[in-house]
């Protein structure tokens, strides 16, 4: 008979026992949390979603994507999922890099990335001080990878250029300084589009003088269809890409990293360190690989209707502050004598409520024209009146300061729940 010690006996139940005492445990465990109004609910939802213009991380999978998703394979990821491992090579090879690796958000994606980059410290990375990586994932070059970071002010506006890049980097051996190890662009940014040939320029100087390049491409789909350009030229001056599923494409979730074989492998042992090694992944591979195939080709859509809303906007009067590159814009509509506050209340009011943040606009894959209409309404209807209770534009006033101005005003949406 086996031995149990005195420790442990309060364990021991008898069988009839056992089975009442598993029904409770069960009854304790069990959930349903479909209610009797999900398909109602969800459809709300969607409609929600289609008034969005917050960002394009709201998109939802539809039930064609979720239908093909199911298809997928059922293996752990741990040990090479095959759904994701197809995914990853075809991310590597639409790149043009050796290998990639599924990862669980953009920001798992940039920092392993980092982290793999940067091997002994003391060390910095050089970016664009709006960058993703610099102001927006908490913290997470200098929490994961002791990183200092050096955020630059593009004078024009727009994008960083060589000339800011080579007189920003931090070389030589004087030790007040953290040698800067990674320079990490973002295209596009803010929805603008970051011209290759500077690109090119600033890729050729950090890798002559033997640094690393990476991008944050959580939105180079939009430049790659909104300038016609393969992925594998628009990654090819960098040492390792970060791609998103879930934004413009409206996948559920997931990034890749790619870059060579050896970094991929690498990140995999972060990827695994940070708890970021996911199991059975294939529903979410197969749902970016539904994304890639069938959402990818409305990106063309999804611009023209960015434009349309802006030329709108301008012909209200609304001052453009960043324009219609790809699916952003942002706009002041102080020029017409409006605030944020005053756009985003009327447009919770509407009968179908408009979901509004700042100064940013997001039209995505699931934004309605209709959407687009009835925002210009309110605009316009505000515009009005203003005017009638006698608003004049004042004139533009030299610019004393120092040149910049933060155009992302950003504010909570306001909604109707
Ligand atoms: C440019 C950019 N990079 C990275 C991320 C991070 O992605 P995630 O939210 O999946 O972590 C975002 C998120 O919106 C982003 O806009």
């Amino acid at each position: 008979m086996q031995r149990i010690s005195y420790k442990f006996s309060h364990l021991i139940v008898r069988p009839h026992c056992k089975m009442a005492a598993f029904s409770t445990v069960a009854q304790q465990v069990k959930l349903d949390i479909l209610s009797k109004t999900h398909a109602l609910d969800n459809a709300a939802k969607r409609k929600e979603i289609s008034r969005t213009f917050i960002s394009d991380t709201v998109t939802v999978p539809t039930k064609e994507m979720y239908e093909y998703a199911t298809l997928s394979t059922l293996g752990d990821d741990v040990y090479f999922e095959p759904s994701t491992k197809a995914l990853e090579d075809h991310i590597a090879q639409l790149t043009g890099k050796e290998a990639g690796l599924f990862m669980s958000s953009g920001t798992a994606s940039n920092q392993i990335a980092l982290r793999t980059h940067l091997l002994q410290p003391p060390y910095s990375v050089l970016v664009d001080h709006r960058a993703h990586i610099s102001k927006y994932e908490a913290g997470g070059a200098a929490f994961h990878s002791g990183a200092a970071t050096t955020a630059l002010i593009p004078a024009n506006g727009h994008h960083l250029t060589l000339d800011e890049v080579k007189r920003n980097m931090i070389l030589g051996t004087d030790t007040h300084f953290a040698p800067t190890e990674v320079v990490a662009l973002e295209n596009t940014l803010n929805g603008t589009i970051f011209p290759q040939d500077e690109i090119i320029a600033i890729s050729d100087y950090v890798h002559s003088e033997g640094k690393k390049m990476h991008l944050d491409g959580a939105r180079l789909w939009h430049v790659a269809a909104e300038t016609e350009t393969s992925m594998k030229e628009l990654c090819d001056p960098f040492d390792s890409v970060s791609l998103c599923f879930s934004k413009g494409l409206g996948a559920p979730v997931g990034s890749c990293l790619v870059g060579s074989a050896a970094f991929i492998a690498k990140a995999r042992w972060f990827r695994k360190l940070f708890g970021g090694g996911m199991r059975q992944t294939g529903i979410l591979a197969a749902s970016a690989a539904y994304a890639l195939t069938y959402n990818f080709p409305q990106l063309p859509r999804v611009h023209a209707l960015a434009r349309r809303l802006e030329a709108a906007l301008e012909e209200i009067g609304v001052e453009i502050t960043s324009k219609a590159e790809t699916c952003m814009i942002f706009y002041d509509p102080s020029s017409i004598g409006v605030t944020y506050d005053e756009i985003a209340d009327r447009a919770t009011d509407l009968p179908e409520p408009l979901i509004l943040g700042g100064s940013r606009l997001v039209v995505h894959i699931q934004t309605t024209e209709s959407a687009v209409d009835d925002f210009l309404s309110v605009v316009r209807q505000l515009a009005e009146e203003k005017k009638a209770a006698g608003f004049v534009k004042p004139p533009p006033t030299a610019n004393g300061g120092n040149g910049y101005k933060d155009i992302y005003v950003r504010r909570a949406p306001k909604t109707s729940a």
